[in-house]
């Protein structure tokens, strides 16, 4: 995920990009780049690192002129570097991106049998050297752009300039875009804090619509050049709440950006129609040869570790054991070298579980990583990588980087099960489509948000909660524990359900709330059971399950119906109303929820 800025107006536009484009930084921060059109050429200047190191490179004053692109990078295709940085160009056509190009690589190979030739390992150049091969058919410019994103296969927020004229034009498909409407100019952006001290009204653009800035008046079309009209909307936001998006804290936009994260995870790798899983980054070893999977990872992470050995050993009959990093590091695992080591990590940085990484490849295990950040220690060190992609999560309380883990974990079991020959594409075709009803089921969790608010007003003063789960609900009623600890400082505790008679059922009276994650599967009559220890105990119930059972949602105090969807993918599912229980509760007790005491976003140190 990154982000776009541009300006066509009266003004100068480099302060007001460079300005605008830090207020995107949230939204990656690994590299930047600006364009600026002035008088049929356009200058470019490139950075690694933060808006910062560009702002320097253009404060000389001489990037002048009254239209303009920028971008801040949040790196997908391509580690972070000058050379990656966005715009990119071909001929006298510049371009920045946000989103990702999946069929890049077919495109650029086309594009270099013509002679074209690439200077960046991104996706997003393809994009100025389709539009030029197109110009070069004899097509106008405009017809050009059209005529490329027909051919695009993927997603894209594009802000597109020229050199012979003075125009600018935006476009999008499943990526965020915005034209924020001025007095006779015009801004473009990936989201409205970038903008919201310029102007208040937007017109959010919709898939496949384009946006053509010229003599600072707007025309929108769609992909076939028909005009097109949009709304536009009068926003009262203040100037804090427009970075998160109108959200009062990241975390709680991190919770709903979910469906959205999911889908982009993704994006290019679940192929329902051949039944096929791809990742562009991995080279694995004969998977035929893996004797046993690690998964070795920290804290929500090593949550979805758990959730991953349940997948893979359910699915793959391979066995898996899992480990928190610090204790792996040191208790001299045994490993063979037919051992796949699996490491977890949002940040990618988390000194225990590089650290872990190092142990397991002195010992001769190949080390796989699932990471959220290109260009980290773990995507960088470890035998191969594969990325979620949730774009940056700035609360410090992990939340859509553990449903992307889990969604990468469950589409590897199934690149592992077809390549062990344990899986066939039909069984694979059934399981993506179970996958991406994802998206929209979490959408139907997150308009529940009222209800789990009013909720978290009902328990919000109790010193403590016990959270109970089964199988791999168990996993889930952990992450949800660590979140409430983590942002709302309650001492919360998660146990098997199983496992409550034989020590924490002694916690229970009337004060103890106990969160139950039970959905009606094959182990739910035990878990009534436990529910039914509870009640007797005089315990408050919070239920989470996924069908009505009139006579045990009578019983709880509280009692969510979520939807259902197959075992392996239920925590996805079921943890989002946990998030949202832990969210309310800090945000009424007013917590720093965003950075909470005594927590990092990434734990660099032992
Ligand atoms: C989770 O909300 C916490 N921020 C923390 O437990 C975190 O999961 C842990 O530090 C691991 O971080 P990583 O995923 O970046 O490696």
């Amino acid at each position: 995920m990154c982000g776009i800025v541009g300006y066509a107006g009266t003004e100068e536009a480099c302060d007001i990009l460079i300005e605008s484009l830090k207020r995107l930084e949230y939204r990656g921060y690994d590299s930047a780049g600006i364009a600026i059109w002035n008088q049929g050429t356009i200058r470019t200047e490139r950075k690694k690192g933060k808006v910062d190191e560009l702002k320097k490179a253009v404060s000389d004053g001489t990037f002048q002129g009254s239209l303009g692109l920028a971008h801040t990078r949040w790196a997908t295709h391509g580690t972070p570097s000058e050379r990656n940085a966005h715009p990119h160009r071909a001929g006298d056509v510049v371009v920045v991106h946000n989103g990702i190009i999946e069929n890049y690589l077919e495109l650029k190979k086309e594009l270099k049998k013509e002679g074209h030739e690439f200077l960046s390992d991104t996706d997003t150049e393809v994009i100025p050297h389709l539009i030029v091969h197109h110009m070069n058919k004899g097509e106008a410019f405009l017809d050009a752009v059209s005529a490329s994103l027909k051919e695009l296969k993927g997603s894209y927020a594009l802000g597109i300039i020229r050199e012979k004229e003075r125009i600018l034009v935006a476009a999008k498909k499943e990526s965020p875009l915005i034209i924020g409407v001025g007095n006779g100019e015009y801004y473009l952006a990936s989201d409205a804090p970038a903008i919201i001290k310029k102007t208040n009204r937007f017109i959010f653009l919709e898939d496949n619509d384009i946006a053509i800035l010229k003599d600072n008046s707007l025309e929108l079309t769609n992909t076939d050049g028909e005009k097109i009209e949009r709304k536009i909307h009068q926003v009262q936001w203040s100037d804090a709440m427009a970075e998160k998006g109108g959200y009062k804290h990241f975390m709680l936009k991190e919770i709903f950006e979910q469906p959205r994260a999911i889908s982009e995870t993704l994006l290019g790798r679940a192929r329902e129609e051949e039944g096929e899983i791809e990742f562009e980054e991995i080279n694995l070893p004969d998977v035929q040869k893996i004797n046993k999977i690690w998964m070795v990872a920290c804290g929500t992470s090593y949550h979805a570790c758990i959730i991953g050995k349940h997948i893979f050993e359910a699915n793959l009959r391979i066995p898996v054991e899992t480990d928190i990093a610090s204790e792996f590091r040191y208790r001299d695992p045994i490993i063979s070298k037919k051992d796949l080591l699996i490491v977890v990590s949002q940040s990618g940085e988390t000194a225990d579980t590089i650290a872990a990484m190092k142990e397991a490849k002195r010992k001769g295990a190949y080390v796989l990583s699932i990471c959220n950040v290109l260009g980290s220690t773990l995507a960088r060190e470890a035998d191969s990588v594969i990325f979620t992609h949730a774009g940056p999560e700035i609360g410090v309380a992990s939340t859509k980087a553990f449903t992307t883990q889990i969604s990468v974990i469950f589409i590897l079991m199934l690149y592992l099960g077809k390549r062990l020959g344990v899986l066939n594409s039909e069984d694979i075709k059934k399981h993506i489509l179970e996958l991406k009803k994802i998206p929209r089921k979490m959408q139907a969790i997150l308009e529940m948000a009222p209800s789990v608010e009013e909720a978290a007003r009902k328990y919000m003063h109790r010193k403590n909660f016990l959270y109970l789960g089964r199988g791999i609900h168990f996993p889930t009623v952990l992450e949800g524990a660590l979140k409430l600890k983590e942002i709302s400082y309650i001492h919360a505790e998660a146990y098997a359900a199983g496992e409550m008679k034989h020590g924490p059922i002694a916690l229970i009276d009337e004060d103890m709330p106990v969160v139950f994650v039970a959905p009606v599967d094959q182990t739910y009559k035990k878990t009534c059971g436990n529910m039914e220890e509870v009640i007797s105990r005089r315990g408050k119930i919070i239920l989470f399950t996924d069908r009505e059972d009139p006579e045990m949602q009578q019983r709880a105090d509280s009692c969510f119906i979520l939807p259902d969807t197959i075992y392996e993918l239920q925590p996805i599912l079921n943890v989002v109303p946990l998030q949202l229980l832990a969210y309310y509760i800090a945000n009424l007790l007013g917590t720093d929820v965003d950075q909470p005491r005594n927590l990092a976003k990434s734990v660099t140190v032992e």
